[in-house]
């Protein structure tokens, strides 16, 4: 018997990112649930493992160096590669964030997470996606980021509240996942970005109109690209969002 596809998905105690664990664990893949706090990330493998899936806990806290070295070296002990990696823990920073009147503090926070946070992990996985015959690295982004989309007239927004620390962190995920893609370009490793579109869920106090389950199909549509798939590219179920 082959081995089976592993991934791990960040933020994955809930929300979007459980979804996306369950999705992927239904293919019959081994998923890795990366989350900070003990209590939730045992509850979620608890319940993963009840619904059938082969999961493992990661404890990771994307903010911090020595929390990815420790899940990289877990998932290497475990199944010695990484074939998927899924970045989706993110955070709003708490809303409102009029550019006028933000705190710093916020977007260093936000900026941290979302996008330091996705480099960082990405980076301790690295040698571990290397292994794999068909390694996957999908970005959690959101059309917030879309340049696009912000900048088009006012029915043609769809893009949420003004949201200085946010949206331009989305945007600044846009463009490390290109940095990527162009930096391995000619290997066998495809790096993309999704957007769930508006999904309820605690990130924005259940106010979204889609499911997580909903949410999570891009990035399972992301996750099983076949080798010859897009790399570089940002996607909704809908289609490409524009940048
Ligand atoms: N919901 C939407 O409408 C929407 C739309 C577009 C894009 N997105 C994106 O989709 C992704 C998932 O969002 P969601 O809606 O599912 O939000 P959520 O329910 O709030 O879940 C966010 C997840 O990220 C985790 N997380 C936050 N900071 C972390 C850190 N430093 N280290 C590790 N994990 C951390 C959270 O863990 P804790 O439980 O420990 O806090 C949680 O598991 C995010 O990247 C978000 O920006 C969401």
């Amino acid at each position: 018997m082959s081995e089976p596809t592993t991934a791990l998905v960040t933020g994955a105690n809930k929300g979007i990112g459980y979804e996306i664990a369950a999705g992927l664990g239904a293919l019959g893949w081994s998923v890795g649930v990366g989350a900070r706090d003990d209590q939730r990330r045992e509850a979620a493998v608890e319940k993963l493992r009840a619904a059938g899936v082969d999961a493992f806990g990661v404890p990771l806290d994307v903010t911090d160096d020595a929390s990815a070295t420790a899940a990289a070296r877990l998932i290497e002990e475990q199944a010695g590669r990484l074939d998927v990696l899924v970045n989706n823990a993110g955070i709003t920073g708490g809303m409102p964030q009029e550019p006028t009147r933000v705190d710093p503090a916020t977007i260093r926070t936000v900026v941290e997470t979302n996008v330091i946070g996705v480099i960082r992990v990405t980076n301790a996985m690295m040698p571990l996606l290397r292994r794999s015959a068909s390694p996957r690295i999908v970005n959690m982004s959101s059309s917030v980021g879309s340049l696009t989309r912000q900048s088009g007239t006012a029915g043609e927004q769809t893009t949420g509240p003004v949201a200085v620390a946010y949206a331009p962190s989305k945007t600044f995920l846009n463009a490390v996942t290109l940095q990527y893609a162009r930096e391995l370009s000619g290997t066998n490793i495809l790096v993309n970005a999704g957007c769930p579109g508006f999904v309820a869920t605690d990130l924005n106090g259940f106010r979204g109109v889609r499911t997580p389950e909903q949410g999570a199909a891009i990035a399972i549509r992301l996750a099983t690209l076949p080798d010859d798939g897009p790399t570089g590219t940002f996607f909704e179920d809908a289609g490409v969002v524009p940048w």
